[in-house]
């Protein structure tokens, strides 16, 4: 079976991207990734991409002022000149419009840093603290127009811990997130996740909470 021709977005540091390029060097992996697109010429993750050897693309979303759709079609004729079939975001920073969002409809992931439907948005870890979670951790969805919502493919969980920080709490969940996305990737990648009624199958099987869960190392 051919692998799948994957498109990264990103926004920033892309170490989520990097465990993706990572996963792909196994030439077993489903998936290859063929391009990196950033909204922004100086995110870290385009270095890493370029290291590397793949293909970078550029587009600066304030070219478009607040045209997101103008926006939105330049990526897409980047998407099909690299004759992507999935793409990943991956900390990518730009709201999608629906129609964008309808033409990559199940083959579109987004990684959260969060269990969601809780803590949707931004500053998760900060809010999970506040909260006083005990629970959190990362999680790889389809995306779907209404934002950090949409079938959930994969989640893993960490212990929040009494004194832990920010900061602290943001590491752990990040090394989640570096082991879910690729594993997530995969299982769409060799066509094994369904979306039945908004929520995905897995080989044909709901996937029990305990399964779905990647404990924290
Ligand atoms: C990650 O925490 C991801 O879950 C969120 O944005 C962050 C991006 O980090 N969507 P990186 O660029 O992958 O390092």
């Amino acid at each position: 079976m051919s692998r799948k021709r994957v498109a990264v977005l990103i926004s920033g540091r892309g170490s989520n991207m990097a465990a993706l390029i990572e996963a792909a060097k196994d030439k077993s992996y489903p998936a290859e990734i063929v391009l990196v697109l950033s909204n922004k010429a100086d995110a870290g993750g385009l270095v890493t991409a370029r290291d590397n050897g793949i293909a970078t693309e550029i587009v600066d979303h304030t070219q478009f002022g607040k045209d997101r759709v103008a926006f939105d079609a330049a990526m897409q004729s980047k998407l099909e000149a690299h004759r992507v079939d999935l793409v990943c975001l991956a900390g990518f920073m730009r709201l999608l419009s629906p129609g964008f969002v309808d033409l990559w409809q199940n083959r579109m992931l987004n990684i959260h840093p969060a269990l969601l439907p809780a803590f949707k948005g931004l500053d998760t870890h900060a809010r999970a603290l506040t909260e006083g979670a005990k629970i959190h951790g990362a999680t790889v969805h389809f995306v779907v127009p209404e934002m950090d919502a949409g079938p959930i493919i994969m989640q893993g969980a960490v212990a929040v811990r009494p004194d832990d920080t920010e900061a602290a709490l943001a590491a752990r969940v990040l090394a989640v997130e570096h082991r879910i996305y690729p594993s997530a990737l995969k299982l769409v990648a060799e066509g094994r996740v369904r979306v039945v009624d908004g929520r995905c199958l897995i080989d044909g099987v709901a996937v029990p909470d305990a399964a779905a869960l990647v404990p924290s190392a």
